[in-house]
């Protein structure tokens, strides 16, 4: 091979690659990582993609080299030279990738290993996924559920999920990990977030009408802030005395993600507009009040013309006497306001 040849290659190696590494690196694919594990996830990503790049500029440099300078003239229809292999480059390429996909095999299992190595004192929050709403309860604090997760920055968080219907997926993007939830197991996940801040909850499993609704957040706070927030949570949960707001049943259990009211600032189209309450309960010529309760307990009374049945869970049957009737309370007054 002569020297300018050599230059031709490294040269459409060298375009061929800077194409590809330019795509890779200006283009925003990954959101920035917000735990430990996402940051693993990552590294092995770009150390797959990096490898990926530089075997594509030496494949497409051969390639194009060959198209312009083996190309045949135009009338020329004999067949080429009989050829017959190159012992030395076939063990090169055989070495070569066998060398690579150890190593990625390698790297990706000891990711993993320590992705799910959860410590000694992880914080376990429970994840129930039901259509279409998450909702999470603190171990150690039975009656409290919320329906957004906090969680402190640098512990251990391990999760325990459970599907009340169909199957779901749980997904932080920031945070890497991904799990679906399958009715009759209860698989975990460990994160460490390692950054403060407000984090998109998806759901990422087609699970019905709701499915892009099916959405909360994760907030990471300070350890100190989340101390003060979660011994608040239980005493206001614990202690009768203060009371049970209806708007904080109303945005615990998600109730906008489905359904319209005004006073919660929600705006839900899965499910009827709750503004026009008093206008439902006439319609089906029951008082307001039973109406109401009926409506939250047993979703399959009376279906609204327009909705399907069997989209709303049936599971808030189980809602504490004292919440249900908050929310109901709390229904009425902001329904006839609005
Ligand atoms: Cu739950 Cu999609």
């Amino acid at each position: 091979m002569r020297r300018s040849q050599i230059l031709t290659l490294v040269g459409l190696g060298t375009l061929a690659g800077g194409i590809a590494a330019a795509i890779a690196v200006l283009l925003p694919w990954l959101p920035d990582p917000a735990s430990r594990e996402a940051g693993r996830i990552d590294f092995v990503f770009w150390f797959v993609t990096i490898i990926c790049i530089v075997i594509f500029a030496i494949v497409a440099a051969a390639l194009l080299y060959a198209v312009m300078r083996f190309r045949a003239a135009p009338d020329d229809d004999s067949d080429g030279p009989p050829t017959h292999g190159h012992t030395g480059l076939e063990i090169v390429w055989t070495i070569i990738p066998t060398l690579l996909v150890t190593a990625i095999g390698v790297i990706s299992a000891v990711v993993l290993a320590r992705n799910d190595h959860v410590g000694k004192n992880p914080l376990r929050v429970n994840v129930t996924a039901q259509q279409f709403v998450w909702s999470f309860q603190y171990a150690g604090n039975k009656n409290m559920q919320t329906g957004m997760l906090r969680v402190p920055m640098g512990r251990s968080l391990l999760l325990t999920f459970t599907a009340k219907d169909v199957i779901h997926s749980f997904w932080v993007p920031e945070w890497g990990q991904k799990q679906d939830t399958v009715p009759g197991i209860h698989p975990t996940l460990h994160i460490t977030p390692d950054r403060l801040g407000r984090f998109p909850v998806i759901c990422t499993e087609l699970c019905g009408l709701g499915h892009a609704v099916m959405r909360t957040y994760a907030i990471v706070m300070t350890p100190k802030a989340f101390d003060t927030w979660l011994h608040g949570q239980s005493a206001a949960t614990t202690s009768p005395s203060t009371g049970t707001s209806g708007k904080a049943v109303f945005d615990n259990n998600q109730c906008g993600a489905c359904h319209t009211l005004a006073a919660a600032g929600a705006s839900g189209k899965v499910g009827p507009d709750l503004d026009k309450l008093p206008q439902w309960a006439q319609d089906a010529k029951q008082p307001l009040e039973s109406f109401t309760q009926t409506s939250i307990v047993d979703p399959s009374a009376y279906v609204q013309k327009g909705y399907p049945d069997n989209v709303m869970p049936h599971t808030y049957k189980s809602l504490p006497k004292d919440q249900l009737d908050a929310l109901v309370q709390y229904l009425i007054q902001s329904s006839k306001k609005g």
